[in-house]
């Protein structure tokens, strides 16, 4: 199994929304989010996609540079490009503000959890935060969602406030959460570390699938 990173497509749209009414009690509409692909200039959309195996086109290893992940970036951000082969298995984005990047939605398919999927998104994430010149990246996350805040726990967000009754489903509480600098060496350095051990993982579960194709039933 091979994950990646692309620009969402508004082909794209169907298959997040299936997903997002998985995974969330008030999903957006497929009007919020072509109007949100529509306005790159304020926000960014990228989807997680599934392959059995690694397509031909991303045979090579990119570079180990800072931003891997955006290396894998196939196209830029043209949110019409023809639909992909690719099925989608997570996708997240963010909203741009002077010097943040507020990530609005993240998410991966439910068959697809735990398998490294969330982490690859939100480092998808955190690298247009980077590319778009955002010192920090914030989100709200319900206080109940500790497994969505043990990720944001792993890549240095800090809860640093409540926004109390957010939620209008429940009146949940929501947690505000901030990193540090994240173009500041320390953070840089962490990131360098979660990487390696995420693209480990990735390889890990790419070889295994190669491995469990080739066995016979
Ligand atoms: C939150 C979410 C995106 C995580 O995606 P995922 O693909 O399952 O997560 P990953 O396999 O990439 O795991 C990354 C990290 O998340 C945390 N995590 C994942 N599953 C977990 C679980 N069952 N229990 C506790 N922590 C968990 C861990 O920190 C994990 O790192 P680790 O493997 O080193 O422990 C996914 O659960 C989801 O889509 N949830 C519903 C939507 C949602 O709540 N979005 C967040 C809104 S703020």
């Amino acid at each position: 199994m091979y994950f990646f990173i692309e620009p969402m497509r508004e082909s794209d749209v169907p298959r997040v929304q299936e997903i997002e009414r998985q995974s969330f009690t008030t999903p957006w509409s497929a009007t919020t989010y072509l109007r949100e692909l529509r306005s790159p200039e304020h926000s960014r959309y990228i989807v997680a996609r599934y392959s059995h195996a690694r397509p031909a086109d991303q045979l090579h290893e990119p570079e180990p540079r800072r931003n891997w992940i955006t290396n894998l970036l196939l196209s830029r951000f043209n949110a019409s490009a023809p639909p992909s082969p690719y099925t989608v298995v997570g996708y997240g984005g963010i909203w741009l503000t002077v010097d943040e990047a507020h990530i609005t939605t993240i998410a991966s398919a439910p068959e697809m959890r735990g398998y490294g999927v969330g982490e690859l998104v939100l480092n998808g994430l955190i690298d247009l935060g980077l590319e778009l010149g955002a010192r920090f990246m914030t989100l709200e996350v319900r206080v109940s969602n500790v497994v969505a805040q043990n990720l944001y726990l792993k890549y240095g967000f800090e809860a640093r406030g409540t926004r109390k009754r957010y939620y209008t489903d429940n009146n949940e509480d929501a947690l505000v959460m901030w990193t540090d600098d994240i173009a500041s060496p320390e953070y840089q350095g962490r990131l360098r570390q979660l990487r390696m051990l995420l693209a480990d993982r990735l390889r890990r579960q790419e070889e295994k699938g190669a491995a469990d194709a080739q066995r016979p039933n």
